[in-house]
């Protein structure tokens, strides 16, 4: 069995590594393999590895909406996010799916934290955010607000994902913390050479959890600054791990087993890239 990864770039990928582990571990005999592939080429190069009987791909960035064209079949989460990170070679057909919505939403019930019923205030309104919320109104959260730099993207993710969402200026993000259960930077600041978001957490209920979907570098100065005033903070690995789990079901036909201890897998292979 083969399946794989197809962006650019993608040597720095952490699937193949992710996804090798839990092969090893469930004893299977399959292989994940990354493809490169420039916008022009992704739909050939698809169409190609189908025809040679792969499984499916993950689909990562720059193709992730590009990816909705080729399916026969699209999820809600796909169709809603406007984006798949997973599309499955099932009876002749192409399957496209979003995993990252759900993989975040587990990532927070891992460390102790259900959605359902919170107020969640939601950083950037980009293709991180668009997974984020259509998880977060998904898994029940009572109050939604979406804080971006430019305004209409955020009105456009109130209109198509979750239609109560507030929408507030990025200059009135702090504005809410004394009213909101759950932060998330769905933003790309904080990325490795990006600027770093900054908070002003003074305000915020003690109670609050700050989670990132960035995960290069793991501790981000929006968590640090978060754990400093003693919030609970959580980093952006583990809905990286928790979208792979259902991409590697959907592959393989079997779960991705329990106890492969991925997170330090990839904490050490983070750490070697600093
Ligand atoms: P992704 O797919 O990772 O979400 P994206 O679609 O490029 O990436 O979105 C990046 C997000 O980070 C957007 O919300 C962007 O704000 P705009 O929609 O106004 O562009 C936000 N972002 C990036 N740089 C920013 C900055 N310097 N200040 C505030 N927000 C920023």
């Amino acid at each position: 069995m083969t399946a794989g990864v197809i962006g650019q770039p993608i040597a720095h990928s952490l699937s193949p590594l992710m996804m090798s582990r839990w092969i090893d571990a469930a004893g299977l005999d399959a292989i994940y393999t990354p493809y490169v592939a420039t916008p022009h080429m992704f739909a050939p190069v698809v169409m190609a590895l189908y025809r040679a009987g792969l499984k499916g791909l993950n689909v990562t960035l720059p193709h992730k909406t590009e990816a909705l064209t080729l399916a026969n079949r699209i999820s809600d989460a796909a169709d809603k996010i406007g984006a798949a990170n997973l599309l499955t070679f099932v009876d002749g057909e192409i399957h496209a799916d979003n995993t990252d919505a759900v993989g975040f939403i587990s990532s927070l019930r891992i460390a102790g934290v259900d959605p359902k019923g919170k107020s969640v205030l939601v950083l950037g309104a980009g293709g991180a955010s668009r997974a984020v919320t259509y998880g977060l109104k998904d898994a029940g959260a009572r109050e939604l607000a979406i804080a971006n730099r430019s305004l209409g993207k955020a009105r456009e993710i109130a209109r198509e994902i979750a239609p109560d969402t507030e929408v507030v200026g990025w200059d009135n993000r702090n504005g809410l913390l004394d009213q909101v259960d759950i932060v998330v930077n769905a933003t790309s600041l904080g990325l490795k050479g990006q600027i770093p978001l900054e908070m002003e957490w003074g305000q915020a209920r003690d109670s609050l959890v700050a989670i990132d979907t960035v995960y290069t570098p793991l501790e981000t100065q929006f968590l640090a600054d978060a754990r400093n005033r003693d919030l609970t903070g959580i980093d952006g690995l583990g809905m990286l791990i928790e979208q792979g789990k259902p991409s590697f079901e959907a592959f393989f036909g079997v779960a991705a087993p329990q106890g492969a201890d991925i997170r330090s897998l990839l904490e050490t292979k983070l750490g070697e890239a600093k």
